[in-house]
């Protein structure tokens, strides 16, 4: 299906094949002025330079023939040859008659049965999760629905921080506190107790004074680091012991991602490599990518046309130590050989990893590991306070993701009962009504802004319900679904007749094939966000200034109610695509 403006750029097209110039110069676009036009076609003058002709005399030429075109209804040149294009309501009405009931707006599927895998979450083991971890889970997800959408096979994967050394930092605290228990036992042969002897809350309360332990005692640091060691090297009683730290971990990752709306395919981490990366460094021994440097073993990066410098890729510290470097790269190792059809993978990072990520394509690149793998890395900006600083609880701590999520909801809550919303509704579907609104509120901030800048975390304004903000969009988006409930029964495919009330509401439904298309290429759910707030806000005039319900004239009701139906399907899709569901009432 093409879109509008393809539609259009084959008409306008075709004029300057007529004269044996390129179709493509006939490109139209919506107008940069919606004021003085819908659309425009720029190419006259390109074309006149090819045909060595005056631009206005070739775009008279255009217009002169567009103007029979029944799909216009105006057709002027503007400035040195701009053509400017009006439509006509009924060739408009026609393009939107013929997408209305497509289950996915107008929006062509781009691509097919490939696999693009997104790397985000990041989240570590035995770290309670915290609003740092906000933006990876947001910004991943939704380009991972979008890239779904477009028809790519998508995998999320979780890729845990579960390898390090707080693992060995834990393992020993718990080895000081504990030293009866099996798990420490040179002699014991298991097997090793299903159950865990701790909970979670002891996990996430452990790790911060092993680690500050560490940072204050050299010995406790160097127990940590044999217990890293030893665990990578398969001892079994830590292997035992660091199983129940996933399997604790991971429960309550599930909790705070169910809750905030983001899931996985693939529940992977660091360590799911350990085994591979002896091979795989012979492998890169075998090719003389691994070269030795000070008693380490390192990938060389750099390149001739480097700015500034890129330092090699550290594979194995002199101590026989892996690094994160090590594990990503072996984990893009695996990737690539599990997934034969991988076209891509895109990893959602804080933009300080922007260097690793640097390292790491460039060593894969070396090695031949992605000849038909692009490999995109989207760095994110800080979520900062009011005072500019990164975002703290009010006594200065990491504030914790499941308090993230409560205020968010209470929030809401607050400004559900400040603007008379949902007053008919029983105390649990209001609750669960603040919960949607409240995600709603920081998805959509977060998204809003571009993925590499910094913001200002800001929950009043967030979970507003007017502005640029997740809960307007609700709002007018649940507005619709209340009129379509009053209006019953309607003719679904019933033809449009645009007035001139109906045509900016008309207009901007065409765009979202391109909106999307946009948004996919480079990665910025963000322009979708603005889309979607143009489209509650277009709906929101048309719902004040025509008649819809009260409409008198059967026709025209029934074809702005497709209007109406027609806006909410878009609002439901690019939310969706943001990961945000629509409550039916508020
Ligand atoms: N666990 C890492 C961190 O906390 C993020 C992991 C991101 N993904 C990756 N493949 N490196 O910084």
């Amino acid at each position: 299906m093409a879109s509008l403006v393809q539609e259009l750029s084959q008409i306008v097209g075709a004029v300057f094949v007529e004269w044996g110039l390129p179709a493509e110069l006939g490109a139209v676009r919506v107008s940069d002025r919606p004021d003085l036009a819908q659309f425009q076609c720029n190419g006259a003058m390109a074309a006149a330079k090819q045909a060595k002709k005056n631009p206005r005399a070739v775009a008279e030429e255009v217009v002169a023939r567009l103007q029979t075109n029944p799909a216009f209804a105006k057709v002027e040149i503007a400035g040195p040859g701009f053509i400017n294009l009006n439509l006509t309501a009924e060739y408009l009405a026609g393009y939107l008659g013929g997408i209305a009931s497509d289950p996915r707006c107008g929006v062509a599927t781009l691509a097919k049965g490939k696999t693009v895998l997104l790397d985000y979450g990041g989240m570590n083991v035995a770290k309670a999760m915290h609003v740092g971890h906000l933006r990876p889970n947001v910004i991943g997800d939704a380009l991972k629905r979008m890239v779904r959408f477009a028809g790519y096979n998508a995998l999320g994967d979780i890729h845990m921080g579960d390898w390090g050394l707080p693992m060995g930092q834990i393992i020993s605290e718990f080895e000081i506190r504990n030293p009866e228990w099996v798990y420490f036992k040179a002699d014991f042969v298991g097997p090793y107790p299903e159950e865990p002897p701790f909970d979670y809350g002891t996990l996430e309360e452990i790790y911060p004074q092993a680690s500050n332990a560490c940072k204050e005692d050299p010995v406790r640091l160097e127990q940590a680091r044999q217990a890293t060691a030893d665990l990578q090297n398969g001892r079994p009683g830590y292997r035992a012991l660091w199983n129940h730290f996933m399997k604790l971990s991971i429960a309550d990752l599930k909790k705070n991602t169910d809750a905030l709306g983001v899931h996985f395919e693939i529940w992977k981490g660091e360590a799911d490599v350990n085994d591979i990366i002896p091979a795989f460094a012979d492998e890169l021994k075998a090719k003389g990518l691994l070269v030795e440097s000070d008693g380490a073993q390192v990938i060389e990066v750099v390149a001739d046309d480097d700015k500034k410098e890129i330092p090699p890729l550290m594979f194995f510290k002199s101590n026989g130590a892996q690094t994160y470097g090590t594990t990503d790269l072996a984990t893009l190792y695996e990737r690539v050989k599990l997934y034969p059809d991988l076209v891509k993978i895109i990893y959602v990072t804080d933009k300080r990893q922007n260097l690793h990520f640097e390292q790491v394509f460039r060593a894969a690149k070396r090695a031949h590991l992605v000849d038909k793998v692009e490999l995109v890395h989207i760095g994110f900006g800080t979520l900062n306070g009011a005072d500019g600083k990164p975002f703290k609880t009010r006594d200065g701590g990491v504030m914790r993701f499941d308090m993230l999520l409560d205020l968010a909801r209470q929030k809401a809550s607050e400004r559900m009962k400040e603007a008379h919303l949902a007053q008919d509704l029983s105390v649990e579907e209001w609750n669960d009504t603040a919960r949607m609104i409240g995600v709603a509120a920081i998805k959509f901030a977060d998204l809003l802004n571009q993925a590499h800048v910094d913001y200002i975390f800001d929950i009043d304004q967030m979970t507003s319900f007017e502005g640029k903000t997740g809960p307007y969009i609700l709002y007018q988006a649940v507005r619709i679904k209340s009129l379509l409930r009053k209006a019953g029964e309607f003719e679904a495919d019933s033809a449009l007749y645009l007035q001139e009330g109906d045509r900016a509401l008309a207009l901007l439904l065409t765009q979202l094939p391109e909106v999307f298309a946009g948004a996919l290429k480079h990665y910025t759910p963000h322009v979708l966000c603005d889309y979607t707030h143009r489209l509650a806000q277009e709906f929101s005039s048309f719902y004040g200034n025509c008649h819809i319900l009260s409409e008198a004239d059967e026709s025209l009701k029934a074809s702005r109610l497709q209007l109406c139906r027609m806006a909410l399907a878009q609002l439901t899709l690019t939310t969706s695509l943001m990961g945000i569901d629509i409550p039916e009432r508020m």
